[in-house]
């Protein structure tokens, strides 16, 4: 990419050949320690060790099945209702978005008669306290991943870094020996890269399905970085004409 025929890096006085290498070198090293603070902070996520797609779509998208108590009326809780008609006034309040309003209107003299026996201030089995809407409204609350804020701040900060140093990296490369060829396919790699490792993170917030592209940008990203890194060090050091 770029130039065509040129002195080549390998050509250089040896000291540009060592500033050269230095700045590869570091900037892989700098790709490294970024790959390790990204494992370190999100390899828990799911309770479990190691990287995984649920990692991901817990991060991004969240745990957006039930809420806790959507969760215990239909299951283990159901049985406490005096009939089926009281768990479809809650199951439908709590679907309608829990308002303040119904909760001091219908839903808690039902609570009151049904949960509270076990559930007040003074037992609180599980936990679990359903005497006020605040105590309820906590029961209420849903993940929902990582914020479109967030994702938007810690893009554009991605995006304004990582691109100019991907520049730098693939204009060390266009002074390389490689056939013209394989520089253009690595350099075009490398930009579309960048590209799918911030733009799946927005698909990943809006559906799981994404999480796996979230890991595929990330790989490809490292790639880009191993052979941005790797080639032109071969070439300064290594290879022969
Ligand atoms: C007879 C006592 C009893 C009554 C009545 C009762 N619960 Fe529970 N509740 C429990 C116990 C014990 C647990 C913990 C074990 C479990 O989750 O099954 C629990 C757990 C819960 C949890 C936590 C579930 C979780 O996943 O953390 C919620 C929420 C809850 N109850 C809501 C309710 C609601 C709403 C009602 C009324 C419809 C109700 N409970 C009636 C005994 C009771």
């Amino acid at each position: 990419m770029f130039w065509k025929e040129t002195l080549r890096l390998r050509t250089l006085p040896i000291i540009t050949k060592i500033i050269i290498s230095l700045f590869l070198v570091l900037t892989g090293i700098g790709y490294l320690l970024g790959f390790t603070n990204i494992y370190m902070t999100y390899n828990m996520v799911d309770e479990k060790p190691g990287l995984s797609i649920k990692d991901i779509s817990l991060t991004y998208y969240g745990a957006r099945d039930k809420t806790t108590l959507e969760k215990a009326i239909d299951g283990s809780m159901r049985q406490y209702f005096l009939d089926k008609n009281e768990y479809k006034i809650v199951k439908d309040w709590v679907v309608d978005g829990a308002s303040e309003d119904v909760w001091d209107s219908e839903i808690e003299s039902i609570f009151d008669a049904s949960c509270s026996t076990c559930h007040s201030e003074a037992t609180a089995l599980a936990g679990v306290v359903t005497e006020e809407y605040s105590d309820v409204e906590e029961l209420l609350t849903q993940n929902s991943g990582k914020s479109w804020s967030r994702i938007v701040g810690v893009s554009h900060t991605h995006i304004l870094a990582i691109t100019p140093l991907v520049f730098l990296l693939v204009l060390v490369l266009s002074f390389t020996s490689y056939p013209l060829l394989l520089k253009n396919v690595v350099s075009l790699f490398a930009f579309s890269a960048v590209f799918m490792d911030v733009g799946f993170w927005f698909l990943a917030k809006l559906s799981p399905f994404f999480s796996v592209f979230v890991l595929i940008g990330g790989m490809s990203l490292g790639l880009t970085f191993g052979l941005l890194v790797v080639l032109p060090l071969y070439d300064l050091w290594i290879k022969k004409v």
